[in-house]
């Protein structure tokens, strides 16, 4: 028997170190896969953990002077910016709908160049990397060697191929005292719900670094109209109108978002810091534990192909690739002394939601003081980053929201399962471990929940008197839940039964903060459709946050 097959009951989790065991042999022996799982199951494992081969070995290289259709169809990306360095990414799919992009099997050289101007008249580094099919044909560049705190322009060629050209900057020096840091938060992006209308504007906005907090794409079906999109001038492939199981489809399904115009225009101005929620893999799963009654290790073959499409399509560096079903994607960056960022990853180490997930009332299981959100390790990282943080603003970009949220402002009130309200003594924890840290200037951001929320956060949610130790900005999504209503049906219930939330909007848009040495301020932004495209973008409310003095205050 192999160890996947003696590994202990569905539920359990003591079954994870064994499949990640098999899934690390598989990854390095390649072949022996017979008795695992499903052949299926097996083969897209494997698939998971193939690394190209090196040297003659490894697939053939194309002539890429014979790719006869622009292969730039996804767009141009950028993210984690350093002082000294910023991550270039593209895909090379000539047919963004199809599982190997239209590419044959074959590595492909691809040249970057990255220049101070849009017109490339003054390029500081060039070079050329390679495309492996193994990876989708991914393209990063990861370069060094930039001055610090500095927009670039960058873009790729492939064969007689040039890719759009997109704009990224640099973070300040480690040391340096820059004064002020505009970010935006996005997240929630289900296609089949509406265009990314959002994202046009944001090209347009002056900002340095977009966070976006997950939900990146989504696992269901779209139909060939593509949802409440209802597309006339398209229509798209069948293969669309199922969930996302295997690596192809989940390729495939980046081919989708990714061939959005808007979602490219985006990505093309800005460099973006990512980190996934649930639905890059699939609906409210935690750790190892799927959403349904699919046994565990088969998820993790599932959790295995998402984690690596996730890799292959977003601007990540080196360290985020993943083996087999994990990947560490909680990391750390820093924007001179005016920001850190502790990026979170509340889904691949967390308890299962506690009584079967959904809105609850709490009690012991809820409160097990064993529950986790991030896991020891990740929860440690943090804990420790922030005793060594010297950052006027300690910012966490993570999932889901941190905040108190009874759903009724009587006794018989219940909480989400899925947020931090469902592991609040994993939130005690991270509260206590930033006051015993002396940490300046908590700021949370989060995504998932498809409204725009300001709260205060507090030493103690029970009482609303108790001091304020930071603030939570919650972006709403960028198209998830259609059009939304600046009011929706429980905004009342919610505003009252939560003294600590400042603000609530249900429409679409974006979250912009600017971090200045005195202050932060925050605006909500909201466009007023996304089921009909070209929707103008307004400014619903605008907080302000003294350093120093935590909470949000009307701008
Ligand atoms: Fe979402």
């Amino acid at each position: 028997m192999t160890a996947v097959q003696m590994s202990s009951t569905p539920g359990q989790r003591g079954h994870s170190a064994e499949l990640r065991a098999a899934a690390r042999r598989l990854g390095a022996a390649g072949v022996d896969r017979r008795g695992f799982l499903t052949v299926t199951g097996a083969a897209a494992l494997a698939f998971a953990v193939n690394l190209p081969s090196a040297g003659v070995a490894g697939a053939a290289e194309l002539d890429a002077r014979k790719i006869t259709e622009d292969p730039f169809t996804l767009g141009v990306a950028s993210g984690d910016p350093l002082p000294d360095s910023v991550l270039l990414w593209t895909r090379l799919a000539p047919r963004p709908y199809e599982a190997d992009g239209g590419l044959p099997a074959t590595r492909v050289q691809v040249r970057w160049e990255i220049a101070r101007d849009e017109r490339f008249t003054r390029v500081v580094r060039r070079g050329s990397v390679t495309a492996h099919p193994e990876f989708g044909h991914s393209v990063r560049a990861d370069v060094r060697g930039l001055d610090s705190d500095r927009t670039f322009y960058y873009r790729f060629r492939a064969g007689n191929w040039t890719s759009p050209a997109g704009r990224t900057r640099t973070a300040p020096a480690r040391g340096a005292r820059t004064s002020s840091l505009t970010l935006a938060a996005v997240s929630c992006q289900a296609y089949h719900d509406g265009y990314f209308t959002a994202y046009r504007h944001l090209a347009a906005e002056d900002v340095d670094v977009v966070f976006h907090l997950g939900d990146y794409l989504y696992e269901y079906a779209v139909t060939a109209t593509g949802g409440a999109r209802n597309h006339t001038d398209l229509v798209l492939p069948a293969h669309y109108n199922r969930e996302t199981v295997t690596l192809e489809d989940y390729r495939m399904r980046y081919g989708l978002y990714k061939s959005d115009p808007d979602l490219r225009a985006a990505h093309a101005a800005h460099p973006f810091v990512v980190t996934w929620d649930d639905h890059e893999t699939e609906n409210n799963y935690a750790g190892g534990l799927p959403e349904n009654s699919v046994p565990p290790e088969e998820f993790l073959l599932r959790r295995a192909a998402a984690y690596r499409a996730y890799w292959e399509n977003q601007p990540l560096r080196t360290p985020q690739r993943p083996t087999g079903p994990d990947m560490r994607l909680y990391r750390r960056l820093q924007f001179g002394r005016l920001a850190q960022f502790d990026i979170l990853d509340t889904r691949q180490y967390r308890s299962d939601q506690a009584y079967g997930d959904g809105w609850r009332v709490p009690g012991p299981e809820s409160e097990d003081p064993s529950r986790t959100m991030t896991g020891a390790a990740q929860e440690r990282w943090l804990l420790d980053g922030w005793k060594a943080s010297d950052a006027r603003w300690n910012v966490v970009p993570q999932q889901v929201t941190f905040a108190r949220r009874r759903n009724v402002p009587t006794d018989a009130y219940k909480l989400s399962m899925d947020s931090w309200d469902g592991y609040p003594a994993s939130r005690q924890r991270i509260l206590a471990g930033a006051e015993a840290a002396g940490i300046d200037n908590l700021m949370v951001l989060t995504g998932d929940v498809h409204v725009g929320y300001g709260f205060d956060l507090k030493k103690d949610f029970d009482d609303p008197a108790s001091r304020t130790v930071g603030t939570e900005i919650v972006a709403t999504s960028i198209s998830s839940g259609k059009d939304g209503a600046q009011k929706p049906a429980n905004w009342n219930n919610l505003t009252q039964a939560n003294p600590h939330m400042k603000f609530y909007d249900g429409r679409r848009g974006y979250a912009l903060v600017t971090l200045g040495t005195e202050r932060a301020r925050t605006d909500f932004r909201t466009v007023s459709a996304v089921t009909t495209p070209g929707a103008p973008v307004t400014t619903a409310a605008s907080f302000v946050t003294e350093a120093g003095n935590q909470g949000l205050t009307p701008a």
